[in-house]
């Protein structure tokens, strides 16, 4: 079986939950803290060994490109005034992982996004990683806990997690078969089902471990009404020919793509920060609610 060694990472939506800022502003850029919601992506697949990226850009994404590569005037004045803590920051930033870029001219849905890094992948298994979730595992990252599944199960793999019944229509839904401890069969991913036709609680977190099998099938994909090609129909196609597993990832999981989620993750992640940690926590405790 051949090792992952590749990740893509589509970044082409609106951003449409975030406007006005995303009118200019890809919502992939947004801080957590000081750091792009999109560089802990990318610093999940480097942390789980992975050092060839492809992000999938739409239109107005050009600040994405320039926050992954050298920046030689911001290095010169770092140097030229002695702050080397944001000079090595900055540099590490441009260091991290191979990453190229591809533009997807039409916005027509996840599934096309991801047909995009067919030349990318080539002939390999490889690692999606949508921008909107960002999980916090200091001590093994959720894309090598999936990598580390695809290597014992040799199908392909969602990383998965149980969320609350009402939340669970927002989400591609597991319908469970076997299940054996975090392995669990995937009969069938409805997505978004409504809350009445829940076929379990086991929701799919976007990330995927896929087989390049995945872009025929893609071709192959019928659009939605809305004209878009859903990534959920092609695993579906693979779940019911050659099998295909969720896995119930440790980690704490941030909804980023949703208002309520980003300002959590922006508060977890202060309170995780050693210069700011004791700040914030006085002002919290100081909020009369
Ligand atoms: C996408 C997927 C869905 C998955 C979700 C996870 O939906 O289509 O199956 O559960 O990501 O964040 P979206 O959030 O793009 O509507």
């Amino acid at each position: 079986m051949s090792k992952i060694k590749k990740a893509v990472i589509p970044a082409a939506g609106f951003g449409t939950r975030f406007l006005p800022v995303t009118k200019a502003i890809p919502k992939e850029m947004l801080p957590i803290v000081d750091t792009p919601t999109l560089q802990y992506v990318v610093e999940e697949a480097v942390k789980s060994g992975i050092n060839e990226i492809l992000i999938i850009l739409g239109k107005n994404k050009k600040c994405i490109e320039d926050h992954f590569d050298i920046s030689v005037e911001l290095e010169q004045l770092l140097q030229r005034t002695g702050k080397t803590d944001y000079l090595k920051q900055v540099h590490d930033i441009s260091n991290m992982a191979h990453i190229y870029y591809v533009r997807q001219k039409e916005m027509n849905g996840s599934g096309m996004a991801v047909l995009e890094a067919e030349a990318f992948v080539g002939n390999e298994p490889f690692a999606v990683l949508y921008g909107d979730d960002i999980i916090y595992n200091p001590e093994k990252p959720c894309l090598k806990q999936l990598m580390d599944a695809y290597e014992t199960t040799g199908k392909i793999i969602l990383g998965c997690q149980n969320v609350p019944r009402e939340e669970a229509p927002k989400y591609g839904i597991i319908q469970p078969g076997n299940t054996k401890g975090k392995y669990t069969e995937i009969k069938k991913l409805v997505e978004k089902p409504p809350i009445d036709k829940l076929p379990s609680t086991l929701a799919s977190i976007g990330r995927y471990i896929l087989t390049p099998d995945v872009f025929d099938i893609l071709k192959h994909t019928p659009a939605m009404p809305n004209g878009e090609v859903c990534l959920t129909d092609a695993i579906q196609t693979i779940a019911d020919t050659t099998g295909a597993y969720a896995y119930t990832f440790d980690g704490k999981r941030y909804d980023v793509g949703d208002k309520l989620g980003y300002i959590q993750a922006t508060v977890e992640y202060g309170l995780r920060d050693e210069n700011l940690k004791e700040g914030l926590k006085k002002y919290l405790k100081s909020l009369k609610l």
